[in-house]
């Protein structure tokens, strides 16, 4: 195993500790809510957020481990937002992260609920972080901030909007910035906020990340293994969802992702108080990704 790859997994296992404890500690009624908040939690998934936040903070050699209830509010709100997505109103997906998604699990009424809980509980854990200092609540507005309706649900809300239109690039790239651009960038500022970093350039990184990450989505709906994807892939094109091959083509898709990976490599290099050799390797993981 490379020692990326050896780096993400540290990252990730710490991480996934923090999540099974306070999993452990829900104990909500009825009993069925707790159950559908920790089975769409501990279905796995690949933290990137998590290990995005962790990653930036030790790239300024700051104890990552103390923030690790960010993390968690990180993941909660991604987790949530994957929960919404795939109900039957939305981009009705019966599978998610291997497994049924959590209305074909729960029923939808349960699953709706179960998403607006784990909301909640990320604001929860972000305003008991926020009595450590002024960094710590500007840390939870950029969450806040990420995750409503100038941010993800924006992009949200325009996916579903200009599906089955004959739109283009804007309307794309308005997409792409906020459903997925985001919450992908939003580790990143946080991290920075946290560790006194450079906000406008990990912005601009993380911003550009995004929307690399989105790209590979959009591809490897196309041309994806669907078990290793573990959710229903070819369905943006039965949806006449807007993505990026539908207006450019598979091939020119390809070269952006490229280009975009490129991009980040030259965004990072403005970051002059951190290393980042750790955030060059994960952009490569997430052009070459295959899940
Ligand atoms: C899927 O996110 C939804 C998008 C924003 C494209 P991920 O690919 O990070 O999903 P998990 O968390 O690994 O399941
Ligand atoms: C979803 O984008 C982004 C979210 C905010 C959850 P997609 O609808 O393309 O994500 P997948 O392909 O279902 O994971
Ligand atoms: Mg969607
Ligand atoms: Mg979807
Ligand atoms: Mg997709």
């Amino acid at each position: 195993m490379s020692d990326f790859l050896q780096k993400y997994k540290i990252y990730e296992s710490e991480f996934e500790c923090a999540l099974a404890t306070r999993c452990a500690e829900m104990n909500y009624e009825p009993s069925i809510l707790t159950e559908s908040m920790r089975y769409s939690l501990l279905l796995g998934g690949k933290r990137i957020r998590p290990v995005l936040f962790l990653s930036t903070l030790a790239a300024y050699g700051y104890d990552y481990r103390k923030e690790m209830g960010f993390a968690i509010a990180l993941e909660c709100v991604h987790t949530y937002s994957l929960i919404h997505d795939d109900l039957p109103a939305m981009d009705n997906d019966d599978f998610r992260r291997g497994k049924a998604s959590s209305h074909k699990a729960f029923g939808e009424a349960n699953a709706i609920l179960a998403g607006d809980a784990l909301l909640s509980y990320a604001f929860d854990l972000m305003f008991s972080a926020c009595g450590q200092s002024p960094r710590h609540i500007l840390a939870a507005k950029e969450l806040s901030c990420a995750a409503g309706a100038e941010g993800m649900i924006a992009g949200q809300s325009a996916d579903l909007y200009y599906s089955g239109k004959n739109v283009g690039k804007e309307e794309l790239d308005f997409i792409y910035r906020n459903k997925t651009g985001k919450l992908l960038a939003a580790p990143i500022v946080m991290a920075g906020i946290l560790a006194g970093g450079e906000i406008e350039q990990l912005r601009a990184f993380g911003e550009s990340l995004g929307y690399l990450f989105q790209l590979t989505d959009d591809l490897l709906d196309v041309k994806g293994d669907e078990k290793a994807m573990g959710k229903t892939l070819g369905k943006d094109e039965r949806e006449e969802k807007l993505t990026c091959i539908k207006i450019f083509g598979l091939e020119r898709a390809e070269r952006m992702a490229e280009e975009y990976t490129e991009k980040c490599f030259r965004l990072l290099e403005d970051l002059k108080g951190a290393d980042t050799l750790f955030l060059k390797e994960l952009t490569k993981f997430i052009l070459k990704r295959e899940n």
